[in-house]
């Protein structure tokens, strides 16, 4: 990698990215005046723009995506000979890559036994709640169908996972949102006060900060609450990590 634009007609290219190219978590206004940033190429954990300025990426594909880096030789060529030898069949059928790599993933996740593939994080948070739906059907008489967030916590842009979005001001403009979501506090010590913890620091914060979902249970009838889905660390919402005793207290 030099660093140099790998193709001379990058100037049609921003102009097609101008025209056509609906950008994410972006505010267009900007490009009336500028040209959008195009990335050109990766090698390692640098990327290369248009003009072949070269950046640092220290946030994985800026949205903390890419975390293997760019320009993996291994994973290109393990990635083109399976396209070569099967790019998709529909996964009502098994697949060799498909059975390998839930072997693997498995191995990494003690208590849990099986995977299901999806594309993206709202799309397998949308399944896991849909499963909530359909074992309260099949179990309960659909009574246990709630799902408990957290205040702050992220799970998608979906209107599914929107709806379990603990980030209010994302969600301003996208409602009516289903039925059957309720939000239970966060567990920031930065921001104790306002949960009424305000004497408390540390390990006894994060045992009290947890028996708030307990009440939030309580309050809600424990017989009608399904999941409580929550973030490891809470990430675009503030990266919140949990304090001591939080997650042994949630797990009871
Ligand atoms: C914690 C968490 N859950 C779910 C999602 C949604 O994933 P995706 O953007 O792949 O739909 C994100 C995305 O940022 C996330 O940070």
């Amino acid at each position: 990698m030099d660093g140099k634009p790998t193709a001379n007609d990058l100037s049609e290219v921003i102009a097609a990215d101008k025209a056509h190219v609906w950008h994410h978590l972006f505010q267009h206004k900007a490009l009336e005046e500028n040209d959008p940033r195009i990335i050109v190429e990766g090698k390692g954990l640098r990327v290369w723009d248009q003009n072949g300025k070269e950046y640092l990426d220290a946030v994985s594909g800026a949205v903390w995506t890419v975390n293997v880096g760019y320009g993996r030789k291994r994973i290109v060529d393990a990635v083109a000979d399976q396209l070569l030898k099967l790019n998709y069949f529909a996964a009502v059928n098994g697949s060799i890559p498909g059975a390998q790599f839930a072997e693997m993933l498995i191995d990494k996740m003690p208590g849990m036994s099986r995977v299901y593939y999806a594309n993206s994080g709202s799309e397998a948070n949308e399944k896991a709640f849909k499963m909530v739906r359909q074992i309260a059907h099949k179990k309960y008489g659909g009574k246990k169908y709630k799902i408990l967030y957290r205040d702050r916590d992220y799970h998608g842009g979906t209107i599914g996972t929107m709806a379990a979005g603990g980030q209010i001001e994302r969600n301003l403009q996208f409602g009516p949102f289903p039925d059957g979501f309720v939000m239970v506090p966060h567990c920031m010590e930065y921001r104790k006060e306002e949960l009424g913890l305000g004497h408390l620091s540390g390990r006894d914060f994060g045992i009290a900060a947890a028996n708030l979902i307990e009440e939030v249970i309580l309050r809600e009838g424990p017989e009608t609450v399904g999941a409580l889905c929550l973030e490891p660390v809470t990430a675009g919402g503030g990266v919140i990590t949990p304090p001591e005793g939080y997650w042994e207290r949630v797990q009871e």
